[in-house]
């Protein structure tokens, strides 16, 4: 099963207004076209909404895609970017932006990479734990953007983002991977795997995974190589977004490799 999309869950969420739908068309052709990259940031910020309290984590503020928002109540092909992963704070990168803040020694004076980094709060939370260099990495370039937007608004510097793809690259010596919501699709949780040994038997990297349960994650080899460290709660909202998931999980991934 794949994780829901976000096309989905966004459908689920919205209340479909016809009188906004017929409005925002009008608009289409303007986003789109004005949308160069110098601007992404100006339409994140008046596009998104800066909220916190209703997270695993209300110390870090983000700016998210919310009921607030106009796109929330237009129809979704108004919006003019990639599938905004980015405007979303996943269950996963949730339990594990908790469990940095509750053990700041894990990312302290470490070089952290927070891959598929989304908003940037797994990689935030590893800064404000005092890691001594951090990489945010998502494919989506829209990501970088909005993660700078968040590293300001909480007050730290801007994280490094990068947006190539690092799965399958000769592997960096980073102390600590930080995965939220990363294994929804079966392909992308294969190369992962096969790319996360090859960075703990080249540097013995440490990698935490968050994740809510899904069961694209729960079915994978990868699974019965984990060990848990921490479970939370999720919010009664998150549980709602989230079509009923309760807890999030973080598992530290370390196997016994021998050479690759
Ligand atoms: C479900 S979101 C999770 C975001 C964030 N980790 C969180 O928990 O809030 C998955 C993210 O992974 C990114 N992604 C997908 N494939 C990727 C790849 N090969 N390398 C880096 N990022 C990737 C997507 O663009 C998206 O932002």
């Amino acid at each position: 099963m794949k994780l829901y999309h976000i096309r989905n869950l966004w459908g689920m969420l919205q209340t479909t207004k016809i009188s906004e739908k017929v409005s925002c068309c009008g608009n289409k052709q303007r986003f789109s076209s004005s949308l160069l990259s110098g601007d992404i940031g100006r339409f994140i910020v008046e596009n998104t909404e800066i909220v916190g309290e209703d997270s695993l984590t209300p110390e870090i503020k983000l700016r998210l895609l919310t009921a607030k928002c106009r796109f929330w109540h237009a129809n979704p092909v108004l919006w003019p970017l990639p599938d905004p992963y980015w405007a979303i704070y996943w269950p996963g990168g949730q339990a594990l932006a908790r469990y940095l803040l509750n053990n700041p020694g894990v990312a302290k004076g470490k070089r952290v990479l927070d891959l598929g980094s989304g908003c940037g709060a797994s990689a935030i939370a590893a800064s404000l734990c005092g890691a001594s260099h951090v990489v945010a990495n998502d494919i989506d370039n829209v990501s970088a953007i909005a993660t700078i937007i968040n590293c300001e608004l909480n007050g730290i510097g801007p994280v490094e983002c990068l947006s190539d793809n690092m799965i399958g690259s000769q592997p960096k010596h980073y102390d600590l991977i930080l995965l939220g919501d990363m294994f929804y699709d079966e392909a992308l949780a294969d190369g992962l795997h096969r790319w996360l040994d090859s960075c703990i038997n080249a540097h013995g990297t440490t990698v935490l995974i968050g994740d809510p349960g899904r069961a694209s994650f729960e079915e994978h080899d990868i699974k019965r190589l984990l060990q848990q460290i921490a479970e939370f709660e999720l919010p009664k909202s998150v549980q709602m977004e989230n079509y009923g998931l309760t807890c999030s999980t973080v598992w530290r991934y370390q196997p016994k490799l021998s050479t690759i």
